[in-house]
């Protein structure tokens, strides 16, 4: 579903990747950890074409985006970007939600003005989204007059509500108290046992371990080790690995 091959990306004079490559799975919840400034953000944000890169070649549900020279872009790059952005949802750290639109009207804005819906498919969509995560009673509420855990599970809704194939999740959780948290892991957990590919870049350990079906762990813009949750966070193969560990859980 995602394919992410040799990736380098400089900014300025320094580098982050120098030759990144992994792959998804349609269906895989992918969780990228690792210290601030390894390149979690970058890297799904180089997925999105929201980042350039310097070479190397990314492929979304078979749509390839090749480094893109930014100085002579040409038509069909942007047009690349759209078709891959159609593909995923993105969700960050904050809501982002349109602050003078109701939940309702967050959820169906994109839909009928991006895909076409007509109104009412796209209020029964949102309708069925928002019983989803649990927040029905909420569609004539506007942004504000919402908890940071509810905008952040509208957000997500909105983002479902495009049809996306995969899901980028980046720090979904780490701007919300450990209740509110736990409201939007559920959510995301949710859409992860149904299938959904997913990645995810958290400092959540916990929440890692729970929801990942591969960790791919980040050190100073590379890849330096992945695996199954359960063996990543027991006996983690790599020392950076244990040592970053160590410093946010306290082990090892
Ligand atoms: N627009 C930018 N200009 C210059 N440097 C940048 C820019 N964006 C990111 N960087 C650098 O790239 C590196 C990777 O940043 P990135 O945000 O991807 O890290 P991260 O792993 O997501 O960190 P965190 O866990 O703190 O979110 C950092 O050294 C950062 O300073
Ligand atoms: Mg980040």
């Amino acid at each position: 579903m995602i394919n992410v091959r040799d990736l380098h990306k400089s900014y300025g004079a320094n580098r982050l990747f120098e030759g990144v490559s992994f792959q998804v799975e349609k269906g895989e919840a992918v969780v990228l950890i690792g210290p601030s400034g390894s390149g979690k953000s970058t890297v799904l944000r180089c997925i999105n074409g929201l980042e350039t890169f310097d070479s190397g070649e990314i492929t979304v549900a078979g749509i390839g985006l090749h480094s893109i020279n930014r100085k002579r872009p040409m038509k069909e790059d942007a047009e690349t970007i759209r078709r891959v952005r159609l593909k995923l949802g993105m969700v960050f750290q904050q809501f982002n939600l349109f602050p003078h639109m109701t939940v309702l009207q967050n959820v169906t804005e994109a839909p009928i003005r991006v895909l076409g819906m007509g109104r009412a498919e796209a209020i029964a969509q949102a309708r069925d989204f928002l019983k989803k995560i649990n927040l029905e009673g909420k569609a004539e509420s506007y942004p504000a007059q919402l908890s940071g855990g509810e905008q952040q599970r509208v957000a997500i809704a909105r983002a479902l509500a495009m049809r996306p194939e995969a899901m980028l999740f980046d720090e979904p959780t780490s701007s919300l108290d450990p209740e509110m948290a736990g409201e939007v892991l559920s959510v995301i957990r949710k859409l992860v046992d149904e299938g959904m590919t997913t990645m995810i870049a958290t400092h959540e350990m916990g929440f890692a371990s729970e929801v990942a079906g591969r960790v791919i762990v980040f050190d100073k813009g590379s890849i330096i080790e992945t695996g199954p949750p359960s063996q990543i966070f027991t006996s983690p193969k790599v020392l950076r690995t244990r040592e970053f560990l160590n410093r946010v859980l306290g082990r090892f």
